[in-house]
């Protein structure tokens, strides 16, 4: 079982628009954000946006530089998406932390989510990132077994926006 992870480019188009639908259908969470297209959007305004994302360039002032790659299975097919900041501002420092991912649930239990974390971790020392910090609802069991899977060391919980946090860190 293999997972690469790759920026998004014009050949996933498809699997991409069809991974939203998928999404969508299922009402989660928008975790990450940065993986949704605006309603303004074509896909090729989407690439733009995450190519400027990961440049630090013609952002939303209150956001970071952040990279979005997807996850790609052995047939090339679009499984997922990982969002790596490259910095945390106070928002993201209680919520999102700076690693935030999310796979197809037609795709979940394979391992994509555990091979994706390990593969971003790897991004995240490529960005000079050494102290990486992800954030996770406590109620979320899925997510929780992935980063613990991990060796991440726990801080202590807190309450943000109605839900009570866990937040992990693991040094590079
Ligand atoms: C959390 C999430 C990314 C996990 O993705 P995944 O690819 O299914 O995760 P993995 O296959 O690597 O699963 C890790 C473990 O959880 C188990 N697991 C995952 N989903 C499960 C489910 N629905 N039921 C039972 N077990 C599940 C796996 O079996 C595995 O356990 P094991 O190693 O003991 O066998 C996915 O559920 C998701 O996208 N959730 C919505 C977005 C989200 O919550 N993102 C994280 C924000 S912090």
């Amino acid at each position: 079982m293999k997972i690469t992870l790759q920026l998004p480019n014009k050949s996933h188009q498809k699997d991409y628009e069809a991974m939203i639908k998928e999404f969508f259908e299922h009402g989660e969470q928008i975790i990450p954000q940065a993986m949704i297209m605006k309603s303004e959007e074509t896909f090729d305004d989407f690439l733009i946006r995450c190519e400027n994302y990961r440049q630090g360039i013609n952002m939303n002032p209150e956001h970071v530089p952040a990279t979005l790659f997807f996850m790609i299975d052995e047939t090339g097919k679009v499984v997922g998406a990982v969002a790596i900041r490259h910095e945390l501002n106070e928002r993201l420092k209680l919520n999102g932390g700076h690693i935030g991912y999310w796979v197809r649930p037609s795709e979940r239990k394979k391992w994509y989510a555990s091979i994706t974390l390990k593969l971003a971790l790897e991004k995240c020392k490529e960005l000079g990132i050494e102290n990486a910090l992800i954030v996770c609802k406590k109620d979320n069991i899925w997510s929780k077994k992935v980063i613990q899977k991990n060796w991440w060391a726990r801080d202590s919980d807190y309450e943000f926006e109605w839900s009570t946090k866990e937040r992990y860190r693991i040094k590079l």
